[in-house]
């Protein structure tokens, strides 16, 4: 039984996609099982960096199977051009991809009303690429799932019932619904033979992967601070990144799940709206910006930077169960003369170890901090621990301390070779 888990521990972005690429190389299959076109991951192919956001990282693996499950929600036009832009690097795709026929489609409505929503609901700031009102139709019935939508009739049936659900905002916003209609008829006829030959029975395909003693990496979206249950709810995304999200998202029972891994970024970041107890608006956040290359991979919008929130990272970790850790960016943070950590909240006289589930002190409690050293100098290309400045090992023992995991590997830089393995031989499965 070989079940690994790579999920973020704070708002995403943490570095999955580089901490996948550099544990696919020992696992059989790699698997997407929540969210949808909203993650990107920046992958380097000959030393040229590329972007993917639905194709799971283990796909430069030429002999890696990459899986999308039924959890996750598949706008057809974007996993055609990933095929694409894969095909165009000579990379095969063909055998090797599989999508869940018991996953929902994303059609460009969904895209439309995400965006009105943003603009009249509380601003979220999400990817407007039509996740969560995706989400919304499977939860109230509505969805169309993969194999409705290579069955033409089903589809057009289903189709009509969606546009006749949503015609009040779709007609608020000047759309001809019979135009839509017809124009989505025509496009999405056309990409479902595109798709027919990459959709399984994955949960199948998983259960007997499983039985053989295969190794499956499940790669989560986003972080636990956006679960949908566990997160900064109502500014989350609209599915379930921790764990749990990979039982009901690719069917696989929770005692087959062997290890969790958590990836951490030495200091926090977040894109979009909603609280971040540890932000700074000063020229630290600048600096972190600039030397993290803090921009969105799949909408380009600079991310919030702050220091690091154990109290975060904390709560990811019971959340989850997790048994491992990856520090990441630990690099971009050389040359700070001081560090802050937070280790606690303050609001109102109450000091909070725990993360509150109040809106209220998620948005105006304050941080307490303890102060640490910084270093100095280029450690990308380190790969010994005890070869760091001293400062930034007491950093990473301080981090351990207060989150309670163990930092198995520090990831140093976009390379798959630019890390330090702390712990020696992790049996990863
Ligand atoms: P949505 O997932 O597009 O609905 O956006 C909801 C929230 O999740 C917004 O704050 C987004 O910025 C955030 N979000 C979605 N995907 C990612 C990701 O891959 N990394 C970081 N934030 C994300």
């Amino acid at each position: 039984m070989s079940v690994l888990v790579v999920l973020g521990t704070q708002w995403g972005d943490e570095g999955k996609g580089k901490v996948v690429h550099y544990l696919a190389e020992q696992a059989d299959y790699i698997v997407r099982y929540q969210g949808g076109n909203n993650a990107g991951h920046t992958l380097i192919y000959q030393g040229v960096p590329f972007v993917l956001h639905l194709i799971p990282s283990g796909i430069l693996f030429p002999d890696k199977r990459c899986l999308i499950t039924n959890g996750v929600v598949i706008d057809p036009k974007a996993f055609k051009s990933e095929i694409d832009i894969l095909s165009n690097k000579n990379i095969s795709t063909c055998g090797r991809v599989f999508i869940s026929e018991q996953a929902h489609i994303i059609l460009p409505y969904h895209r439309i009303i995400d965006s009105v929503f943003e603009s009249c609901n509380i601003k979220i700031g999400t990817t407007k690429k039509g996740i969560g009102p995706a989400y919304a139709d499977k939860v109230n019935r509505l969805g169309i799932r993969v194999v409705d939508y290579l069955e033409k009739y089903v589809f057009e049936e289903l189709l009509e019932n969606n546009l006749e659900a949503k015609y009040p905002i779709l007609h608020d916003q000047n759309i001809n619904i019979s135009e839509l209609k017809r124009e989505i008829m025509n496009e999405y006829n056309e990409l479902a033979d595109f798709i027919r030959p990459f959709v399984v029975d994955t949960r199948l395909l998983l259960e007997k992967a499983i039985s053989r003693n295969e190794k499956i990496l499940f790669e989560s979206a986003q972080g636990t601070l956006l679960d949908l249950d566990f997160g900064t709810y109502p500014f989350v995304t609209s599915s379930n990144p921790t764990v749990g999200g990979i039982c009901c998202g690719a069917g696989v029972e929770p005692s087959k799940i062997q290890n969790i891994l958590g990836v951490v970024k030495a200091y926090t970041t977040r894109v979009g709206e909603g609280p971040f107890i540890t932000e700074l608006f000063d020229n630290v956040g600048n600096f972190l910006r600039d030397k993290g290359q803090e921009y969105g991979a799949t909408t380009g919008r600079p991310r919030r930077c702050g220091w690091f929130d154990s109290v975060i990272v904390r709560h990811s970790v019971k959340v989850n169960g997790i048994n491992h850790l990856i520090l990441t960016k630990l690099d971009c943070m050389s040359g700070l003369d001081t560090m802050k950590i937070c280790v606690a909240y303050k609001y109102k006289g109450n000091v909070y170890n725990e993360f509150p589930a109040s809106r209220t002190i998620q948005k105006y409690a304050t941080p307490i901090y303890e102060e640490v050293k910084g270093f100095e100098g280029q450690i990308k290309g380190i790969t010994n621990f005890n070869k760091l400045p001293i400062n930034a090992q007491k950093y990473v023992k301080r981090l351990e301390q207060l989150v309670g995991v163990k930092i198995d590997l520090i990831s140093l830089g976009r390379k798959r070779s630019e890390v330090i393995e702390v712990t020696e031989n992790v049996k990863w499965f």
